[in-house]
């Protein structure tokens, strides 16, 4: 390719970890994270997502500025970063700042230490997000770490623990300090901690922490540092295969690649231009990097405002707007203030270090947060060309039309003039998003009045409006209209029927909610209208009233605030050995190695000699008969090997588990949206990609197509953070293949992948070290895709790697069932309830998965904590076409008891008790019968709710709720306390069986294994913590690698809860079978050590291996009957939550969440406490945030963090403490312990029915309907419209009715 004005290709020169890195062939298209983990093999960091949502990719950045001398660092996320980007700078990944080789760094040791990882996939990404933070402030304030983790998720540890890790760096207090005495409202010192029981709180000791030495860090590298100073810069130019990268050094020169290259974009941050190419397929052959233009980062203040370089980030942006803002009048910084509030949640720190200022505004994205409130603070836009300069306001760039009201294609935005604001001035922004922070909006706006001098009459108006269509919208007329009037409630009717007037919102609009938006439009016009007005009583209380009391709190937006949090346990035995691991809080066993990133996942295995990528091609249409499929062009691209179809399955295509099959690939017909066509093998995902894109499928669409079952609860992806991946590779004889896969159900694989191949189960070994999260996802779907990857490895007699993007993953995978609760209740004006009648209809998708099986569940499970006389219940497994559905922590229960707590509530609506009082007197009391007939103790479930109700101060709590609420008439609190009873067991013997290998050699050393698997929940660290029990040795004697069918054969799966209590009973029978040899040779010489009485038992020829068996519990179910004994034992629990929420918008804050849980013996309260608040933050996901969104077609939209919001550390109640109930026994699992993995989640519904409560409140108060459905999740979007107000009404009555909708819910 000839570029004018370009010179030719350069090298590229940049640092990582303090090691010189110089590529010759920088491509532009690659990104840094996929430069780190295939060429420099640094595998520390992950890949989450690929578009800057997760957070899982989290690296440093640092640059030199000769001019200023400053060394600045920052995180960015490596999947968005161009290395091309990278001249000159020094990149630190987690391996760089420390490793078990050399010393671990702090934040390592302490993340690790707080137990902060749990799968630990997100683990590297946190660490890198609070070194940066501590680079740049190593003693950080509270609201500094909240801000470095919000563009971080993690969807198993609920956060608490790795914000426990951040606070030990901080100095400031933590403590809430909100009782009378000064103490902290979660210091239970005095209440409930001097009745004579050991209890303990606080998971680890921060004496043994090392400490923060800013002193150790690796320094900028010297040479960057030389170069930068005494060579001037000079144009870069980088030639990748497809596109070309120039970055110029000056204006003029920048103006002139500019003009002979119109088409070319920019790329400063890559956030907008990344996605685009990324997602979107868009190619642009040549792209201009402008960052290192002077012009374009200049920053100039003058008296009349500020001058910003548009290549400026945003977090400089912000940084310059809180320094101006400290140094000028209040008066003149109106609009400042404006555009910092909504650069607070902006993205995550990651985003807003790399974004830039111009990339935000030419996008002209409607999603925009700075484009409303720039607009409507009349900022000017400085453009150039070669040879032209001109000035237009921001608005312009909006205004209809094109000519000269646009940008052309040649023209550069240099800098942005943001005006000081004026007196009579006022201004505001306002933003509401599916997530507080790191989400896009879903409505932005900026709205600005100033007044003729010295009176309320409007003399000018903006308003502009993001979120809406597709760019951001000005609303002139109504502004037009308004001018002249005076700031009244009639000037506020006639606005909110303008702008509803012009403002129209199609029923297609992207995003659907249309609506919430129109609510929104007007919500935020009538909350500026308060703010003005009671700005106008600040300054003159004469003339200008303000606005009542009672209406104050809504003005104040919520914030993000460092969580308290305390946890209670039962401490150990004081006669329990030190040595003795069991009942303690030990780190998980991985805990370091996550913190390293020194734990290895699939993708982390080094690449096979002659590796294949494999790329799925999956159907575009939800019911269709396959006409043809043409793969000739897509052959044809560079690097692919070989595209695979069923016809390449040697034996079994279509799996029979019932009576529809799952499928591999699909033959004739495809059932939904997402399901796999054909693959492509080819030599780098990238091209396997690209070619799988050519691959042309013809259909001819079959009737009918049934995607709804009607919703009441919603659905929830897993969104676990390593993806599904797999490597197959053939071992070159006898058919053997080693599978290494991410899965919970390594026996299924083998069975799958054999059946597949047609080879028997012996020649499949299939190996899983750790899991980075499942949640039930990684059960027959990793299955299917296992076999997909053999199945090309076979045709191919080549490795293959299948490791699914993020968006392929949540379109293929499934994920928990949608379903609907119907019912009828009968029950006493005392609220006893008499009987029920209910009715779960099961969003199974387009194969039944294990769709029966939790229905099944739903039923059995449905009665929750309470005791109902007559009930009929059943359960439909509906067949639909969208992709199937499959296990989920929980397994219908968190469906099916949400329902029973919902017609719970009504009984509490209609009888007019309260909803705790309902619960109680229905809840079990005592030795009584389930509505299956087994026999069920309820001391444990009683002690719960007790202690909960008492810890949380629930009636105190609810007095002050009520009296808030009496004096807030926009915000509302709700509060509500829940019960848990949690059945354990499978129905089933044979699925609760395991077994267990254990060796001992002959230096003493053990090698663990058993058939469990490593997904974060602990249980290799517990499989430890028993054998070292059961041995009496210290638990760094014991080992355990991997999980493989060649050590424990045809072993259960990791569900249900079940993973500690069948495989601590396998390893515990292993261990006393060895120690049971060991103990003649112990006995002779009892003063002898562990070494010793191992060498001597070799040396008599005693076997030092050992295997162990459980056979499963005795649980049965018979349907026939309705009866049986389908558990063997049941966990206990209880939660109070109370929440806020903004009537005008409805947001809410989750303000405190107490929990109580019978656990029975806790073998590590620190996984154990984990697994509670990690499960019950993930339920906070499922019923109020989680919302899959699928065309009229069926075709999912929500593919990514960018449109999937699981909860962040923004989400996590305020006060959040877990008690475990102390003296609680269980005689029928390992050390009397509870299986504990799934419980908690549900327990996510306290927030749900104390959103409830608070809705309820707004309706009592506003006289509105008593009975009213809440579904889940429960979106601010359902609460705005529960919280029906003059707004809402305007809205149904607006007479547009909508038109095909957006999305339909399933
Ligand atoms: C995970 C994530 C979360 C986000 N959250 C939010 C959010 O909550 N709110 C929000 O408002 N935005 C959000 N964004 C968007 C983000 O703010 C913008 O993508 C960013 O500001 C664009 O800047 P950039 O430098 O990365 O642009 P690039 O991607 O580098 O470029 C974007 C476009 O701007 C053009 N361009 C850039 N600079 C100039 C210039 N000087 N002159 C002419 N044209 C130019 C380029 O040609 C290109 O087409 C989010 C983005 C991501 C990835
Ligand atoms: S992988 Fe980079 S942010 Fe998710
Ligand atoms: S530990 Fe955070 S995602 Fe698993």
């Amino acid at each position: 390719m000839s570029l004018q004005g370009a010179p030719g290709a350069e090298e590229l020169v940049f640092y990582v970890n303090g090691r010189k890195i110089t590529e010759k062939n920088a491509d532009p298209e690659q990104m840094l994270l996929s430069y780190l983990r295939k060429r420099l093999r640094l595998t520390g960091t992950k890949y989450g997502c690929g578009g800057g949502g997760c957070g899982a990719c989290t690296v440093m950045i640092s640059t030199y500025e000769p001019a200023s001398k400053k060394i600045r660092h920052y995180s960015a996320n490596a999947c968005l970063l161009p290395i091309c980007s990278l001249y000159g700078t020094a990149v630190t990944t987690v391996e760089g700042i420390g490793s078990t080789k050399t010393r671990i760094h702090p934040v390592q040791e302490r993340l690790a230490k707080c137990h902060g990882s749990q799968c630990g996939f997100c683990t590297p990404g946190m660490v890198m997000s609070i070194y940066t933070l501590l680079r740049n402030h190593p003693k950080p304030t509270s609201e500094q770490i909240t801000a470095a983790l919000a563009g971080n998720l993690c969807r198993c540890t609920g956060y608490r623990p790795i914000l426990d890790a951040c606070k030990t760096f901080c100095e400031e207090s933590i403590c809430c300090q909100s009782k009378a005495n000064g103490k902290c409202c979660l210091d239970q010192d005095d209440d409930l901690f001097g009745k004579g029981e050991k209890i303990r709180s606080g998971l680890f000791s921060t004496e043994e922490f090392q400490p923060l030495d800013p002193t150790q860090e690796l320094i900028f590298p010297p040479e960057l540092m030389r170069v930068a100073e005494s060579q001037p810069k000079r144009t870069l130019v980088f030639r990748g295969e497809r596109m070309t990268w120039i970055s110029p050094v000056s204006l003029d020169e920048l103006l002139d690649l500019k003009a002979t290259h119109p088409k070319a974009p920019l790329v400063v941050g890559n956030t907008s231009l990344g996605p685009e190419i990324k997602f979107r397929g868009v190619l642009h052959p040549i792209v201009i990097a402008p960052a290192r233009v002077l012009d374009l980062n200049l920053v100039k203040c003058a008296d009349d405002g500020l001058t910003l370089g548009a290549a400026c980030s945003l977090t400089l942006v912000k940084d310059i707007l809180k320094n101006a803002i400290s140094e000028f009048p209040e008066e003149k910084t109106k609009i400042f203030r404006a555009v910092l509030q909504q650069l607070r949640t902006l993205g995550g720190e990651q985003i807003r270090n790399v974004a830039s200022l111009g990339g935000n505004i030419v996008s002209r994205k409607s999603t925009s947060d700075l484009n409303p409130i720039l607009a409507a603070g009349n900022c000017m836009l400085n453009l150039v060309s070669r040879g032209r300069k001109r000035q237009i306001p921001l608005s312009d760039i909006f205004a209809d039309g094109a000519g000269n009201n646009t940008i052309m294609p040649e023209e550069i935005l240099v800098s942005v003039y943001i005006p000081h604001s004026r007196k009579g001035e006022y201004v505001s922004a306002f933003r509401q998003a599916p997530r507080r922070e790191n989400a896009l909006p879903i409505t932005s706006a900026g709205v600005r009045v100033l007044f003729e001098e010295g009176t309320d009459k409007i003399k000018d108006l903006n308003i502009f409006y993001g979120g809406s269509i597709s760019t951001t919208i000005c609303a002139k007329q109504t502004c037009q209209a308004l001018i002249g009037r005076y700031w009244n409630e009639k000037m506020l009717d006639e606005a909110c029927r303008l702008l509803l007037k012009e403002i129209a919102l199609l029923g297609v609009a992207w995003g659907g909610k249309v609506d919430y938006k129109k609510t929104l439009v007007v919500s935020f016009f009538y909350r500026f209208f308060l703010e003005v007005l009671q700005s106008l009583k600040t300054m003159d209380p004469c003339h200008y009233p303000g606005i009542p009391m009672e209406y104050g709190s809504v003005l104040q937006d919520f914030q993000t605030k460092m969580p308290q949090s305390i946890q209670v346990y039962q401490d150990v035995e004081p006669g329990q050995p030190p040595q003795d691991p069991v009942g303690r809080p030990i780190m998980h066993q991985s805990g370091i190695k996550h913190a390293t990133g020194e734990a290895v996942y699939i993708d982390d295995l080094p690449s096979v000699d002659g590796e294949l990528s494999l790329a799925v091609v999956t159907s575009s249409r939800a019911h269709a008969r396959i006409v043809s499929i043409d793969i000739s062009e897509a052959l044809k691209g560079p690097g692919v090997f070989d595209i695979i179809t069923a016809h390449d399955v040697p034996a079994t295509n279509e799996f029979y588990y019932s009576s529809d099959p799952e499928i591999l690939f699909a033959r004739n017909e495809v059932i939904c949206v997402g399901q796999i066509v054909c693959a492509v093998a080819a030599d780098s995902y990238v091209h396997a990609k690209q070619a799988a894109a050519k691959v042309k499928i013809e259909y001819e669409v079959l009737e009918p197509m049934i995607l709804t079952i009607e919703i009441h609860i919603g659905g929830q992806e897993h969104f676990y953070m390593e993806t599904q991946s797999v490597l197959a590779v053939p071992k070159g004889e006898d058919k053997e293949m080693n599978v290494y896969v991410s899965t919970q159900h390594p026996a299924i694989i083998q069975e799958m992948v054999a059946a597949s191949l047609g080879v028997p189960a012996n020649r499949i070994m299939c190996h899983v070290k750790r899991v980075g999260g499942a949640f039930g996802g990684k059960l027959l779907k990793a299955g299917l895709l296992a076999s997909v990857a053999a199945v090309a490895a076979n045709k191919t007699s080549r490795a293959v790697r299948l490791v699914l993007s993020r968006g392929d993953d949540m379109l293929i995978t499934g994920g928990r069932h949608p379903f609907i609760g119907k019912y009828k209740v009968g029950f006493m004006n005392d609220g006893r309830i008499i009987a029920v009648d209910v009715e779960f209809y099961i969003n199974g998708g387009c194969t039944p998965d294990e769709s029966v099986l939790v229905a099944e569940v739903s039923l059995l499970k449905m009665d929750n904590a309470y005791r109902i006389p007559n009930l009929r219940c059943w359960g439909y497994a509906c067949k639909t076409n969208l992709p199937s559905n499959t296990a989920f922590r929980g397994f219908g229960f968190p469906q099916s008891a949400l329902v029973t707590e919902t017609w719970i509530t009504e009984i509490a609506d209609k009888t007019g008790l309260s909803p705790e009082k309902i619960r109680e007197i229905n809840m079990y009391r005592e030795n009584e019968q389930t509505h299956f007939k087994q026999q069920l103790d309820p001391q444990n479930l009683i002690r719960c709710w007790n202690e909960c109700m008492e810890k949380s101060a629930y009636y105190s709590r609810k007095t002050a709720v009520k009296e808030f609420n009496k004096q807030n008439y926009w915000k509302k609190k709700g509060i509500a306390i829940v019960p848990l009873k949690f059945p354990f067991g499978m129905a089933t013997r044979y699925l609760s069986q395991a077994a267990a290998l254990v060796h001992i050699y002959t230096d003493g050393s053990v090698l663990l294994t058993h058939g469990g698997i490593e997904m974060g929940q602990g249980i290799h660290t517990k499989m430890i913590q028993v054998a070292s029990r059961e041995l009496n040795i210290p638990m760094s004697y014991i080992h355990f690698c991997e999980t493989s069918t060649t050590t424990v054969p045809n072993a259960c799966a990791s569900v249900g809860s079940a993973g500690t209590d069948v495989n601590g009973m396998a390893v515990k029978d292993a261990c006393q079978t060895l120690l049971k040899r060991l103990q003649p040779i112990i006995n002779k010489n009892p003063k002898g050590t562990w070494n010793d009485w191992i060498k001597e038992a070799f040396i008599q020829s005693v076997s030092l291996s050992a295997t162990g068996y459980f056979r499963g519990y005795n649980e049965s179910m018979d349907w026939e009957k309705g009866e049986g004994q389908p558990f063997t034992y049941f966990l206990y629990g209880a939660a109070c939550s109370e929440v806020e929420i903004d009537c005008l918008t409805g947001d809410h804050k989750n303000l405190r969440t107490d929990i109580v849980m019978d656990i029975g013996c806790s073998i590590n309260p620190a996984v154990d406490i984990g697994q509670i608040e990690g499960a019950f933050v993930q339920g906070i996901g499922l019923y109020t945030m989680e919302e899959l969104k699928y065309s009229p077609e069926g075709v999912l939209y929500t593919r990514g963090p960018d449109q999937y919001k699981i909860p962040a550390v923004c989400d996590i109640p305020e006060h959040f403490s877990v008690s475990l109930l102390s003296s609680s026994q269980n005689p029928y699992a390992i050390y009397a312990s509870k299986g504990i993995g799934e419980a908690g989640l549900f327990l996510g519904c306290s927030v749900f029915f104390a959103l409830r409560d608070a809705v309820t409140s707004v309706r009592n108060e506003r006289g509105l309907k008593k009975t009213f459905t809440l579904n889940s999740p429960l979106t601010p979007e359902q609460i705005r419209a529960a919280c029906a107000d003059d707004f809402t009404e305007m809205i149904t009555n607006d007479g547009c009715a909508s038109s095909t909708p957006w999305a339909v819910s399933v």
